[in-house]
């Protein structure tokens, strides 16, 4: 179980101090597949880099099946078991698509190699040998750092925005993969940052990021509910104030 406590955030941008988590707590139990949802800006992506030790929380803990993990560092807490594929991946040059995932898992059969790029929609023909530089497309980049986090069967894994820049016609299949991988271990946790309605449903918990608050959460027809009861109002509102710049 991963269970983050009190986490708060601040950032130093140009001097400055901002406020980008205020008092997070959030379980994370084996076998459930976490929906992180909210508006842009609202810190679901902090949430992530901080699980991931990219960014050091002012206050609270982060714990690991009940071990305090919050003083280790990224790679510590990747060997640890938590592994999380990037909003942006980072591109790196001369190494390839066939690296990247022998890094992920240094035993990995070259099958499993290969269907696991056939899971993401590649051709292993094509791709494996492929260097991750500037030569790949965001939506193709998108779709291997998907295939390296399932490639590391991590007992924690988070997707932040599997489905971001990624066409139509794929973006089933990649969250096909994801279940797929999830399902068949059940120990593991699954945690999909998303903005996609069609995702949300599929989770067993939805957690809501506002402001740096957790605004809601629960069970996906509880917590949807609310998000389209909120959607709903912000459109009235904004009709309504449309019509009242209209009148003066
Ligand atoms: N390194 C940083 N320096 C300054 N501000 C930052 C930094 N990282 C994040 N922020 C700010 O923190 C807030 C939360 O950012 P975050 O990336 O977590 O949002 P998000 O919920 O993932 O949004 P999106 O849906 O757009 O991906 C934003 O206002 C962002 O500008
Ligand atoms: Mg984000």
């Amino acid at each position: 179980m991963l269970r983050l406590e009190n986490i708060s955030l601040t950032v130093n941008n140009n001097g400055e101090s901002k406020d980008i988590l205020n008092n997070i707590n959030i379980s994370f139990v084996p076998g459930k597949l976490y929906g992180i949802t909210g508006p842009n800006g609202g810190g679901k992506t902090s949430i992530a880099k901080t699980i991931m030790g990219i960014f050091k929380p002012n206050t609270g803990s982060i714990y690991l099946n009940e071990e305090d993990i919050s003083d280790l560092d990224v790679a510590e807490r990747a060997k640890k078991g938590i592994a999380y594929a990037f909003q942006q991946p980072p591109r790196f040059k001369g190494l390839t698509v066939e690296d990247l995932l022998k890094i992920a898992r240094p035993d990995i059969e070259t099958m499993e190699m290969r269907k696991t790029i056939r899971d993401v929609g590649l051709c292993p023909e094509d791709y494996l040998a492929r260097d991750l530089g500037p030569g790949l497309s965001g939506g193709e980049m998108k779709r291997i750092e998907i295939a390296q986090v399932l490639t590391r069967n991590a007992e924690i894994s988070i997707f932040d925005e599997p489905e971001a820049g990624v066409d139509l016609w794929t973006i089933q299949r990649l969250i096909f993969a994801i279940m797929q991988n999830f399902k068949t271990r059940p120990d593991a946790t699954a945690i999909i940052i998303t903005h996609n309605e069609n995702v949300l449903p599929l989770c067993d918990e939805i957690i809501v990021v506002e402001d740096g608050e957790i605004s809601a959460i629960g069970k996906p027809d509880e917590v949807w509910s609310l998000i389209r009861e909120e959607i709903e109002c912000q459109r009235r509102n904004e009709c309504r104030g449309e019509m009242l710049n209209e009148i003066q």
